[in-house]
């Protein structure tokens, strides 16, 4: 390993998560000189994670449930990659319900896997029939503060 050699594996359905995985890679290229790799999970759902430092991993939310290729990665071993998870939901886009994604979409979901211990988490607002939550902003602000967290 490199030292600074970043994963960013992500699902989308409805764009968000992807557009603000690209947004995540860009800042973490820019800013922080990272070697960072993209991959949609539902086009290889196993990257090699050996080569990297870093994981970084996005999903959005549909009915409750983080998307099933995402939620099945989390399951991998991290071993002593630095982790950080950013998720897209509807509820997280709503000051008044944010902190119900949170809980139900981060608290819980770390609390059934305590193997994964990220350095950093976040839901973003998603989008849904006329609803736009998106936040491109909000991501890029999280994008740089998680770049001083990860393995540089
Ligand atoms: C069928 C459907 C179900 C959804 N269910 C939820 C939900 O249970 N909780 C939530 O916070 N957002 C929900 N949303 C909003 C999504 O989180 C939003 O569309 C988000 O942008 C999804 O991420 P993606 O764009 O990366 O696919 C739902 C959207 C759709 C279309």
């Amino acid at each position: 390993m490199n030292g600074n050699k970043t994963l960013i594996a992500y699902v989308t359905k409805s764009g968000v998560t992807g557009e603000n995985a690209e947004i995540i890679s860009h800042i973490l290229r820019e800013h922080y000189g990272l070697e960072v790799n993209l991959v949609n999970l539902k086009k290889n759902s196993k990257p090699d994670l050996s080569q990297y430092d870093n994981v970084i991993i996005g999903s959005g939310i549909r009915m409750g449930m983080w998307y099933g290729k995402a939620n099945k990665f989390l399951k991998n071993d991290f071993k002593d990659k630095k982790v950080a998870i950013f998720l897209s939901s509807g509820t997280a886009g709503d000051l008044e319900t944010y902190q119900e994604a949170i809980t139900k979409y981060i608290n819980k979901k770390l609390t059934k896997n305590p193997h994964v211990k990220p350095v950093l988490t976040e839901a973003f607002g998603g989008r849904y029939s006329n609803f736009d939550y998106t936040d491109p902003e909000k991501v890029k602000a999280w994008a740089i503060e998680l770049g001083k967290k990860l393995n540089v």
